[in-house]
């Protein structure tokens, strides 16, 4: 497996009434192309943080995320857009859908954003299609004209996971993507994301304080004060 991510000495603080946090200290972290990374530790440790940074969500106090060989934090803004927008995914705990829209639109929403108006009314209907497929890759093919409100937890997070893949991205960033799910509805998103890795090669980065989920990725980092303490493979 090649190297997709390589941060180092990743430093991230916030600006407090009291001082400064030092949340991320000087973080090593690399990530390989097609593999699923979970990364552990206590709340509040910074895992949330660090998935944001790597993920361009947020910026990086110093430290350095080279991706695919190029050097991010030097990159244009207009560059870390279209990383976020096309490259990678993201699925967070609470879904984050947007209320007023059905699944289908939800999931092509991302797709949309890439277009300009007239690439949009030419590819509408492509788009629309893969959609459909997505919803029907994680099992919704019958409830995609429903409102999030209308939707389990689990088929929430079906949507969302929908949602990240539309782009085709190389990789997805999710932060706790079971943690609000009971633990059979969270067996069946974590064979989902089996699934999509296995058959697309897309890489997964999962934050997780869940045993089971983290004990089926290939390797497994656990974050101590700011850093990753060390990095363990469950493959031979
Ligand atoms: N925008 C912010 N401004 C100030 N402090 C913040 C901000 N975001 C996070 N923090 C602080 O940074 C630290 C790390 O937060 P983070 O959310 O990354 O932790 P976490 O490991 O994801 O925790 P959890 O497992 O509870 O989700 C916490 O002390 C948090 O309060
Ligand atoms: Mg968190």
């Amino acid at each position: 497996m090649s190297d997709l991510m390589i941060a180092s000495g990743i430093k991230k603080s916030y600006h407090e009434a009291g001082g400064e946090l030092h949340v991320l200290r000087g973080l090593d972290l690399t990530i390989r192309e097609g593999e699923t990374l979970a990364v552990v530790g206590p709340s509040g440790v910074g895992k949330s943080t660090l998935l944001h940074t790597l993920g361009l969500l947020d910026t990086a106090t110093s430290g350095s995320i080279i991706y695919d060989g190029t050097e991010l934090s030097s990159a244009s803004e207009r560059h870390r857009a279209r990383l976020r927008n096309v490259e990678f995914g993201f699925v967070f705990q609470f879904y984050h859908l947007l209320p007023e829209l059905n699944a289908l639109e939800n999931v092509v929403l991302p797709a949309m954003m890439r277009c300009t108006v007239f690439g949009w009314s030419r590819r509408r209907a492509t788009l629309r299609a893969r959609a459909e497929e997505l919803l029907d890759d994680v099992g919704l093919s019958e409830r995609w004209t429903h409102k999030p409100s209308e939707l389990s937890g689990g088929e929430q997070q079906r949507v969302a996971i929908a949602r990240a893949l539309v782009n085709e991205p190389r990789i997805v960033f999710c932060d706790e993507p079971t943690g609000n799910l009971d633990e059979k509805t969270s067996d069946h998103i974590h064979d989902l994301l089996w699934t999509i890795n296995q058959k697309t090669g897309t890489t997964f980065v999962v934050v997780t304080h869940d045993e089971t989920l983290a004990s089926r990725c290939d390797r497994i980092a656990e974050m101590h004060r700011g850093k990753i303490e060390s990095v363990k493979s469950n493959r031979q």
